[in-house]
């Protein structure tokens, strides 16, 4: 089974850690966005209720994202499909910057729990408690600002990554997508 990745061919790990990631943001967007509104209807045992989702889901999530950017500068990285350069470029740059912002994201979100001196509550089943001796108002505010620039990079690439990946599927055909589903190659 081809578990790692070579220069033709993701991995079974690069593929799982991809589609695991993929699912896991889009469920941290839909707790956070739902906390925000709760929040924005003035429902504080709503919003209480969807972090506590967001946080705990994120915590319990933390390891696969964090080895899904590992995984990804760790292996080598497949050659990119026979189109123009600047695309190839512009697709480069949205998966960097996408797993930048994934990285922002998981250190601001733990870190904005922490230093607003609580513990990091896991399900009511796992405590993390805050390395922090009290509340840190400077580390909280940039942490919150820090995720909320995360948010709005993966807010805005993510769709254009989709598309990507759609016009590879429906106009190109180049079997670029189907390397994200199984181990293959490009089409020649
Ligand atoms: C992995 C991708 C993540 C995404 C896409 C994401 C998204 C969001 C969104 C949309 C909100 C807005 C809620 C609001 O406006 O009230 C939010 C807030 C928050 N998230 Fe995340 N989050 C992620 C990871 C995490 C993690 C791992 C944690 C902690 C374990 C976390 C903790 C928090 C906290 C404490 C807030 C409220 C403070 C703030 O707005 O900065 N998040 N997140």
């Amino acid at each position: 089974m081809a578990l790692a990745n070579t220069r033709e061919s993701y991995g079974w790990i690069a593929i799982a850690l991809h589609w695991i990631a993929a699912i896991g943001v889009l469920l941290m967007f839909y707790y956070g966005f739902q906390a925000a509104g709760a929040g924005d209807a003035g429902d504080r045992a709503a919003r209480r209720l969807w972090m506590g989702l967001h946080i705990s889901t994120g915590a319990t999530l933390f390891l696969f994202f964090a080895a899904r950017i590992i995984w990804a500068y760790a292996q080598p990285r497949p050659v990119k499909p026979p189109q123009a350069r600047w695309l190839n470029i512009l697709s480069s740059a949205t998966q960097h910057l996408l797993l930048l912002a994934l990285l922002i994201q998981i250190i601001s979100g733990p870190l904005a729990v922490w230093s607003g001196g609580r513990a990091i509550n896991v399900f009511d089943v796992v405590s993390l408690p805050s390395p922090f001796a009290a509340e840190n108002e400077g580390v909280h505010e940039a942490a919150e600002l820090a995720h909320l620039i995360g948010r709005i990079i993966l807010f805005w690439l993510i769709p254009l990554h989709v598309l990507g990946a759609l016009k590879h599927v429906v106009l190109d055909r180049d079997g670029a997508f189907r390397r994200m589903l199984y181990p293959s190659k490009l089409k020649t």
